[in-house]
């Protein structure tokens, strides 16, 4: 990926609660499975889980608290201008609940993920397991994409899919598909740190291939 062959390639994690995505990546790269170094974890929430993760595996972190901004405009470059302190070769948004202005979208263009808890383009923005549910759908999921300024219209890499039972609730929903969330991104960080994902003009792709419209079925895979 880097020209640089002495140096890993450099991730920057951006979250706002839990960070359970950003742990399946750390865990992912302390099993040699993914070559990458984390540089730094941020946050946009103190006190959260997330930060905690990080401490404890030697991850610098920051705080950048959005209320002690005048506006989106402030926040943004104030946090792309903390970002590129650490000139990363991947963007990864990790549960990062905020909405980004255009010009910081498009000053990681090409290398920045989202993870989305729904099959997308199906069930963009929030409550998606709900929705999901009351919209009696028969299958469920997540989804990896590249960061576009569209929200959760990103072209999509690859998905999970789930199986909604009879007496599915919110929670369990959100449990099952957060097990697929643990691997899939992971694994789609793995493909970009090791140079084999790619967003063209035409769209995302895999080892030089176009991938469709909808993103990889990685539901089988099992091996990260
Ligand atoms: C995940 O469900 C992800 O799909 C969504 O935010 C949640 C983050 O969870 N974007 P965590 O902080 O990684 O545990």
């Amino acid at each position: 990926m880097p020209s640089d062959h002495s140096r890993s390639p450099s991730i920057v994690v951006l979250i706002s609660g839990s960070g359970s995505n950003l742990q399946a990546i750390i865990d992912g790269i302390e099993a040699n499975a993914i070559p990458a170094t984390i540089s730094a974890v941020i946050s946009n929430k103190s006190n959260v889980k997330g930060l905690a993760r990080a401490t404890a595996h030697g991850i610098p972190s920051h705080v950048l608290d959005h209320t002690q901004h005048t506006d989106r405009e402030h926040y943004d470059l104030a946090l792309q201008a903390l970002i590129d302190e650490y000139s990363p070769d991947l963007v990864i948004l990790a549960g990062f609940m905020r909405i980004l202005t255009s010009s910081f979208v498009e000053h990681y263009a090409g290398k920045m993920l989202n993870i989305h808890p729904s099959l997308l383009p199906k069930f963009k923005g929030l409550h998606t397991h709900q929705r999901a549910i009351e919209a009696n759908e028969a299958e469920h999921g997540c989804s990896v994409h590249f960061v576009t300024p569209e929200l959760d219209g990103g072209p999509i890499i690859g998905q999970r899919k789930v199986t909604i039972s009879e007496h599915e609730t919110e929670d369990s929903l959100a449990s099952k598909v957060q097990k697929e969330e643990h691997f899939l991104y992971p694994l789609c960080t793995r493909l970009f740190v090791e140079g084999r994902l790619s967003l063209t003009d035409t769209g995302p792709c895999l080892d030089g291939t176009p991938i469709t419209e909808g993103g990889l079925d990685l539901t089988d895979m099992d091996d990260l």
